[in-house]
């Protein structure tokens, strides 16, 4: 297993699980605990919202029946990986609210944040996850029955992380976690400049 010290150095003083977090390909074939489980989507409970909506919704897949629904409509070079992750989990937003009337310009900023603590979480219990966009969007809203006013952002694979080695080949190069741009890359002061 690797040590994440080893890949990610913060230039800055950071709490240590913002760079323990990260996204490997290998599950263990271990269930996730409910009370584990709970705690994640806890985590993601407390995530701000404009005017505190909290417009995510997430889906949860961990029985063989309700795994198979997700690989229906997840694309191929995921599966290649994922269908060995005990848990998968649709990430899902209301576009809509009453307090809005009408579209909610922050739907989806805001279930970020709470996919972010999700994340958090989940390393902070010693879980993995990975997400995905690479699914069929129309596919998943059909299979899952998720009303037109919902966005599927993403489909996580939650669980244990496992050895490299039990990933096919053409995973396994990749299978350490990535660096990062430095923070002024993307910080700029008084106004926007080009990177
Ligand atoms: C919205 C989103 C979609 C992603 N889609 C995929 C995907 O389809 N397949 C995949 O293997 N990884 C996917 N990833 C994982 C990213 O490639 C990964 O988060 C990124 O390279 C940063 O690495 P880290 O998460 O290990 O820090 C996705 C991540 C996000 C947030």
């Amino acid at each position: 297993m690797y040590e994440v010290k080893e890949f990610r150095k913060p230039s800055y003083d950071i709490d240590p699980i913002y760079v323990k977090r990260w996204s490997p390909r290998s599950f263990l074939n271990k269930e996730v605990p409910e009370d584990i489980l709970y705690s994640v989507f806890e985590a993601a409970r407390w995530a701000p919202s404009a005017a505190n909506i909290q417009p995510w919704r997430f889906i949860t897949a961990r029985n063989e029946e309700d795994r198979m629904k997700f690989l229906s409509f997840i694309y191929e070079g995921n599966i290649a990986w994922c269908s060995n992750a005990p848990v998968l989990v649709a990430v899902v937003s209301k576009t809509d609210s009453t307090f809005t009337g009408g579209h909610n310009p922050s739907h989806a900023f805001d279930t970020g944040a709470a996919w972010g603590y999700l994340a958090l979480e989940a390393a902070r219990k010693g879980l993995v996850s990975h997400a995905m966009g690479g699914f069929d969007r129309d596919k998943a809203k059909e299979v899952l029955t998720i009303p037109e006013n919902y966005d599927v952002h993403a489909i996580i694979a939650l669980g244990y992380q496992g050895e490299k080695e039990s990933l096919l080949e053409q995973f396994q190069e990749r299978e350490k976690p990535s660096d990062r741009n430095e923070v002024k890359d993307f910080m700029s002061e008084g106004t926007f400049q080009e990177k």
